[in-house]
């Protein structure tokens, strides 16, 4: 049995790239958590990530009920992600899970605030704040379930990179879970396909912890915010259509307006509007980047559909290489 107290990944744990050792490592871990826990309830949060999603579906597999998920939406995630995460765990996996509405509560702390680090602390303290709050309401908890990866104990520590959060309160004192622990992202995956997840989430894009609140370039309003979730959606849409689709690629929204014309009964009338911008990037550690080609058909029929939304009258390509640029505005 493996041994989940150490933090190296044991040597006789084969790279799991098949259905049979995807099979073998779940029906180890179930055997793993089921003596963990025992009759214990475990506590996760689940953001509708590859990593979270794995988890939650193992200890739905090894615990059933004992598993309660909360999924705060934070009004910063991509469009259908919240109701994905509702549809796939609470009615096909018949979890336990508590949905919370955070998005006026996020919103409103943000309102204003156009510092990109005092973004993220705003958005990494209150998602801590609104998952204490629900661990609070319930009762008998002892257990965390965690999305830990092999790169995060190996690169961070075992602090998910990136999180930008200073952990859990010490007032909320559990025992951790991290059944994929010992796994690499490529792996995880292959273990989240043989649990029965959708593609579309095992596959998903790097996608960072404060979600658009990095793309939606300075103080964001809800009204820009929200253009940018339909462009996005559009791009993730109309790239992943082609026959090879780049590593990552998305929107951003920057906080500045262009003039534009619309005609109103065949009179020219010229206003203010938003410029979105198209971001696609191709590497292999996020580290060194590169732009790849988009075929012209292509990004034209982004710009048709993304000006047709309300407040964005600009389409702009960012080719920009990193370095010198990141590959989030933010
Ligand atoms: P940059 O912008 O640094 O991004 O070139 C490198 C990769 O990391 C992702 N990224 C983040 N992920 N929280 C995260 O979880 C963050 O704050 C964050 N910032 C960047 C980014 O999407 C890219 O894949």
């Amino acid at each position: 049995m493996m041994d989940m107290t150490s933090n190296v990944r044991p040597a006789d744990l084969e790279r799991i790239t098949t259905v049979e050792q995807a099979n073998a490592f779940i029906d180890e871990q179930v055997e793993i958590i089921r003596n963990q826990v025992g009759d214990g309830k475990v506590l996760l949060a689940l953001s509708g990530g590859v990593d979270s999603s794995v988890v939650a579906a193992l200890l739905i597999k090894a615990i059933g009920k004992q598993l309660v998920c909360v999924h705060v939406n934070h009004g910063l995630l991509r469009k259908g992600e919240p109701e994905q995460v509702i549809e796939v765990f609470k009615n096909q996996m018949d979890a336990n899970l508590i949905y919370v509405d955070a998005v006026d509560r996020f919103l409103d702390k943000l309102a204003g605030v156009d510092d990109p680090e005092t973004k993220r602390k705003i958005i990494g303290k209150e998602f801590i704040d609104v998952f204490a709050e629900e661990a609070s309401k319930l009762e008998g908890v002892k257990f965390l379930g965690q999305g830990t990866i092999y790169p995060d104990i190996l690169e961070s520590n075992g602090v998910k990179a990136h999180h930008n959060v200073g952990g859990l309160p010490p007032e909320l004192d559990f025992e951790l879970v991290e059944p994929v622990k010992f796994l690499y992202k490529d792996e995880v995956r292959v273990v989240g396909k043989v649990l029965g997840l959708p593609d579309n989430m095992v596959y998903r894009q790097p996608f960072p912890g404060p979600g658009l609140g990095v793309r939606c370039v300075g103080a964001i309003t809800r009204d820009r915010l929200e253009a940018l979730r339909e462009a996005d959606a559009i791009v993730r849409e109309e790239i992943g259509k082609l026959p090879e689709t780049p590593w990552q690629y998305f929107c951003a929204i920057p906080d500045i307006q262009s003039t534009g014309i619309k005609y109103v009964d065949g009179v020219g009338q010229r206003y203010m509007g938003w410029a979105v911008v198209i971001r696609a990037v191709n590497t292999t550690d996020a580290v060194v980047v590169t732009v790849p080609e988009i075929p012209f058909e292509t990004l034209c029929t982004m710009r048709d559909r993304i000006v047709k939304i309300p407040g964005v009258n600009r389409v702009l390509w960012d080719i920009s290489e990193k370095p010198v640029a990141t590959i989030e505005w933010e």
